[in-house]
């Protein structure tokens, strides 16, 4: 649905890059999208969360020009491995669920700080040119003040946020201290076909289709007025690859990454139940959860001024073919593409 070689022309086209976490949803299709341009991609994944089953559309096409290698951002000696020779670091591994991080703070604070370290040593040793980190809209926490803007003073509500804003952190030190050039994309709710919907800590989208699939209202946590910047997947491929090319240093700058679009989850319930046929199924609400925030809408000033970024696919056109590779995968429809 998106044409990446009208995007980006030849820029990617025979470079070896890296991307951290390629197994997982974001990272395989920014994977995707790479060996579509041309690149010669390793995807580093310790399967923890991910699954090599997320290459099977496109690995046909990749040819040679994908590798996959298991392994961790906590072994550094393995990092360094996948590292040496990449041009660019697509740096998306970690461990991503908020509710779970509250459980697990220390294994959070590991892997999502250290491994983040561990990844910025390894692409310095191996001069990168450049470190695209996937950070998050947590960092802005519960402020009233919408849209939220990058010079906003950032407040971590959970464990995974603080986690983010640290490794937002090592990017700007990293950058500023070693010349390593980096950028801190704050993705804003991500979704699109590859999302995880079977954990216990699945993101919303992903949570309500595999409900609605089996014929059940969705739950809600809160009284559902809060709302989200929903942003399909390909808008933070497409950031991830701009940062990467951008001609001018990016010092580590923070950058919401979003769609720019507000929607309360109690809409997003209602919209998914009518576009899958199952109006009926009515959501039904628990209490609030710990570290949720309330609101949450990006202001993308700075990314396009930085990036010369702005949303490829809007939310709609977004959610129509996940919720098709959901039926697909999870129900009894006709398989879609993904
Ligand atoms: N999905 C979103 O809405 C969203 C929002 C903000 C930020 N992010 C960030 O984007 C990145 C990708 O998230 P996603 O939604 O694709 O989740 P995901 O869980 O599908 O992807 C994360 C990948 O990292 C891998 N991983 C975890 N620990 C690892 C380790 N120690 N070593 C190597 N690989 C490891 C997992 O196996 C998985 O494949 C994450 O950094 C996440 O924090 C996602």
């Amino acid at each position: 649905m998106t044409d990446w070689h009208a995007l980006h022309q030849d820029h990617f086209n025979g470079q070896r890059v890296l991307v951290t976490g390629g197994a997982g949803f974001i990272g395989s299709h920014l994977c995707e999208a790479l060996i579509t341009l041309g690149a010669q991609v390793t995807a580093f994944d310790d399967l923890s969360g991910g699954d090599t089953a997320n290459f099977d559309s496109f690995k046909d096409q990749a040819g040679d020009r994908l590798q996959f290698v298991k392994g961790t951002i906590l072994d550094s000696d393995a990092l360094a491995g996948v590292t040496e020779g990449r041009r660019y670091v697509f740096h998306q591994a970690a461990l991503a669920s908020v509710p779970r991080s509250v459980a697990e703070p220390r294994l959070f604070n590991q892997v999502n700080v250290d491994g983040t370290l561990n990844v910025l040593e390894a692409a310095r040793a191996a001069k990168a040119e450049r470190v695209v980190f996937a950070s998050s809209s947590s960092a802005y926490g519960d402020s009233e003040v919408l849209p939220k803007v990058e010079t906003m003073p950032p407040q971590p509500k959970s464990p995974y946020a603080a986690n983010k804003l640290a490794g937002e952190h090592l990017m700007r030190a990293w950058a500023s201290s070693y010349g390593l050039d980096t950028a801190a994309l704050r993705y804003f709710n991500i979704f699109g076909t590859r999302q995880n919907a079977n954990s216990a800590y699945a993101a919303v989208i992903a949570a309500f289709a595999k409900v609605l699939i089996g014929n059940e209202a969705p739950l809600i946590y809160g009284d559902g007025l809060q709302s989200r910047d929903f942003t399909f997947v390909h808008n933070a491929v497409h950031a991830n690859l701009l940062a990467a090319r951008s001609e001018k240093p990016i010092g580590g700058q923070e950058i919401n990454i979003a769609c720019g679009e507000r929607v309360t989850v109690n809409e997003l319930a209602e919209l998914m139940a009518q576009m899958m046929g199952k109006p009926h199924l009515v959501a039904s609400h628990r209490p609030d959860r710990t570290g949720d925030v309330k609101h949450s809408l990006a202001d993308l000033t700075r990314a396009r001024e930085v990036l010369g970024y702005q949303p490829i696919v809007d939310f709609r056109t977004g959610l129509e073919p996940t919720l098709a590779w959901y039926q697909a995968v999870l129900g009894e429809a006709p398989a879609a593409t993904g």
